[in-house]
């Protein structure tokens, strides 16, 4: 990087979480197919991921599929798994060679088996890397991940290896889909919206939000240095006084 660097030597946070957002919008303005906007996102996905890992970062997580995007035209939903296959295709081995361990979270028993096969192979074949987690949510939900962590909690006090007083929200969110990842220092969203679209609810509770005017395909290296700078500049309280920590 260059002197130019808005980074301070402020801690950095060890994890970011992402909500891309935007392609439509982007492609919207240019009169181009939905298709468009997502394929250049893609590209900003590629940006993102580089320029994390170069802060040295260790974990990111972003947002690629919702347990609601089902709503979208079928055409359109057919555009994206084509789109991620690509870039699992293209990407993986470069990830790889970057040190980057790729894994999913999310219901992915909904996708198509050879992507499923894709994604585990993205996953095994990186497994063992360790400069920084890349995580993609797909057909993911944040209620839906508490909803599953309650049922597996529940099963093992059902099978009676489990005293329900013994869960606490350690216990809890070592059950959710994220176990072993530290939650989210802060939230990036795109494209203006300002709200968390059921993304990491339980994980996202201290979270810093920042919220970017800019459209996802527009998300350039430099963006994500200049948000990192702004979480390095708010005070994190978690409750306590003001300027007591
Ligand atoms: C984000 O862009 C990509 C996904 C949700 C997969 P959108 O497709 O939501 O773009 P807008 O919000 O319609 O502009
Ligand atoms: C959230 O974006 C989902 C992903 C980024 C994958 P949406 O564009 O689907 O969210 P809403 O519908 O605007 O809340
Ligand atoms: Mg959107």
């Amino acid at each position: 990087m260059d002197g130019t660097s808005p980074i301070s030597d402020k801690p950095l946070p060890r994890h970011i979480a992402v909500i891309m957002d935007g392609n439509g919008r982007w492609a919207h303005a240019r009169g181009k197919p939905r298709t468009a906007g997502h394929r250049q996102g893609a590209e900003a996905v590629r940006r993102v991921v580089e320029r994390v890992g170069e802060l040295g970062v260790p974990y990111l997580t972003v947002f690629g599929f919702s347990a609601e995007n089902w709503k979208r035209p079928a055409s359109e939903i057919e555009d994206l798994m084509w789109l991620l296959r690509r870039y699992l295709q293209s990407e993986v081995a470069e990830l790889h060679k970057n040190d980057v361990r790729f894994q999913v979270i999310g219901d992915r028993s909904r996708l198509t088996h050879d992507l499923q096969r894709l994604l585990a192979d993205s996953e095994a074949s990186t497994a063992g890397n360790g400069r920084l987690t890349f995580t993609l949510a797909l057909n993911y939900g944040g209620r839906q991940d508490i909803v599953e962590a309650a049922r597996r909690l529940a099963r093992e006090v059902a099978a009676g290896t489990l005293d329900p007083e013994a869960i606490d929200a350690e216990r809890f969110g070592g059950a959710l889909s994220t176990a072993g990842m530290p939650d989210p220092d802060m939230l990036i969203r795109t494209s203006g919206e300002q709200r968390i679209s059921n993304f990491l609810l339980w994980q996202c509770a201290y979270a810093e939000m920042v919220f970017l005017d800019k459209l996802w395909p527009d998300m350039g290296k430099d963006d994500v240095s200049r948000a990192v700078a702004e979480y390095q500049r708010r005070e994190r309280r978690y409750g306590a006084a003001v300027g007591s920590r």
